[in-house]
């Protein structure tokens, strides 16, 4: 395919020389006339492994140039992929000076071009960045975007120092749109990698390289915040972390990573309490540990608020323990809603298939003793009376089945969903906690 790449940066070089290496014919631009010279000199225009080698082989093959002008470029390819910079501004926001002056020249170019063209954003862009492109393109060019043109979103995940190695082994390669043909010509560009290719919503892709950078800066504070207080205690924290990395199961894992409710219980709760304490204890702080238990009571005032604008005042909280399949009520987030609920003057009917007044006991029953005295007088072994008292239905366990009760649940005000059943969500009343 011939293609041409906006950005000769770490991006866009490494994009020319293994593209080209693939065999494609690949031309860059730049505004920058020092990167493009060094291009047509068979020479990189970064430093990083293997790069060199590649550049000097596919120029050599005549499969890599580079110019100054846009139009050329757009003129001697099909896809045109930008990889131009996305730097931050000084408070924080993405700057997208770059991105836009670069739709500005590619929607110029194609103005007059007879072929459909698909515009490929490498770059790292907020959400609603690539339909932002689209109508500038459509701006410049008086053409219609999906009909002459589509932009599609294909965010780059390689790493400075490993950027080739990077390239060739991504864990994913996510490709977001909206138009059947240029999904297909840009998965076909990756289909010799042994990547699986994820096509995806527009705005998912976008979104995905800011989530996956967040995390990736996450882990690295919370493994330093862990190496801290290891330290403090005279303990070997890179055997700490080896052991916490060998558990696949929770730790190294999809486990805990779907968005919902709060989390609660007896352990969780206690023991980031505990250790938090404990660095505390030790003169340390520990910002991102300390934050946790803050994000998570945020996360029951989002529910409470959901139920609060709704207006009504009779509740049914479908699931009272901490989760499913349990009747340990211990820290429960839906015990703190519930009681919350009561104080503010709500009439709250509690349906929960596991919990039987009559057969708490120990701490459990001490625990919820204190927290909601009167539970015997708001909990009812039968969901259809719960229902039947409510204008609002708080679902929180993913085991309560709905089939038997659509109607009532359809007549609702509103079913607010802690834990996403899928068979609600397509309901007008269906409101998802965070989805
Ligand atoms: N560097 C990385 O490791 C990495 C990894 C993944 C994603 N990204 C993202 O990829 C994008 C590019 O990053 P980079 O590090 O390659 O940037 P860079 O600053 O190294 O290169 C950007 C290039 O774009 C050129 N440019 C600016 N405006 C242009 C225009 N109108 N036409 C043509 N060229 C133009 C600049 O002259 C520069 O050479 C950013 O959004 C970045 O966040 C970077």
């Amino acid at each position: 395919m011939n293609i041409s790449i906006f950005g000769l940066g770490y991006v866009g070089c490494v994009s020319l020389g293994c593209l080209a290496k693939n065999g494609h014919k690949v031309i860059g631009v730049d505004i920058n006339e020092y990167k493009v010279n060094l291009i047509n000199n068979g020479l990189p225009t970064i430093i990083e492994k293997e790069i060199g080698n590649i550049i000097n082989e596919e120029h050599s093959k005549s499969k890599i140039s580079a110019t100054t002008c846009a139009k050329e470029a757009v003129h001697s390819s099909e896809i045109s992929i930008i990889c131009v910079g996305t730097p931050s501004s000084p408070h924080g926001h993405l700057n997208l000076d770059y991105i836009h002056k670069t739709a500005e020249q590619i929607g110029e170019a194609i103005a007059d071009k007879e072929d459909f063209h698909v515009i490929v954003v490498r770059s790292t862009v907020m959400p609603g960045t690539n339909q932002k492109i689209g109508q500038i393109i459509e701006n410049y060019s008086g053409k219609k975007r999906g009909e002459h043109f589509s932009v599609v979103s294909n965010p780059e995940f390689l790493r400075e120092g490993s950027a080739v190695k990077d390239y060739y082994n991504p864990s994913v390669t996510v490709i977001g749109g909206d138009h059947e043909v240029a999904l297909s010509k840009v998965s076909s560009l990756y289909e010799n990698l042994k990547a699986p290719i994820i096509q995806t919503d527009i705005e998912v892709a976008e979104i995905i390289k800011y989530v996956n950078n967040s995390y990736h800066a996450l882990k690295i504070s919370f493994a330093n915040e862990v190496g801290n207080i290891c330290k403090s205690l005279n303990i070997d924290s890179h055997k700490v972390m080896d052991i916490f990395c060998k558990d696949t199961l929770l730790n190294i894992s999809p486990a805990y990573f779907k968005p919902g409710f709060a989390y609660g219980g007896s352990c969780l709760p206690k023991d980031l309490k505990g250790i938090v304490t404990l660095a505390h204890d030790n003169y340390l702080t520990t910002p991102v540990l300390n934050a946790v238990h803050e994000s998570n009571e945020l996360q029951k005032q989002i529910a409470f608020e959901l139920i609060q604008n709704t207006g009504k005042k009779n509740i049914a909280l479908m699931g009272l323990s901490f989760k499913e399949d349990t009747d340990d009520l211990r820290y429960s987030p839906s015990v703190d809603i519930a009681e919350k609920l009561i104080g503010k003057g709500f009439n709250l009917t509690i349906y929960d298939k596991n919990v039987h007044i009559s057969k708490l006991v120990g701490a459990n029953k001490i625990f919820i003793e204190k927290l909601l005295p009167h539970l015997s007088d708001l909990i009812t072994n039968d969901p259809d009376e719960a229902l039947d008292n409510a204008d609002v239905v708080l679902l929180n366990h993913k085991n309560f089945d709905p089939s038997n009760y659509m109607d009532k649940l359809k007549s609702k005000d509103a079913l607010i969903d802690l834990v996403r059943i899928p068979e609600l969500e397509s309901m007008s009343n269906y409101a998802g906690l965070c989805w």
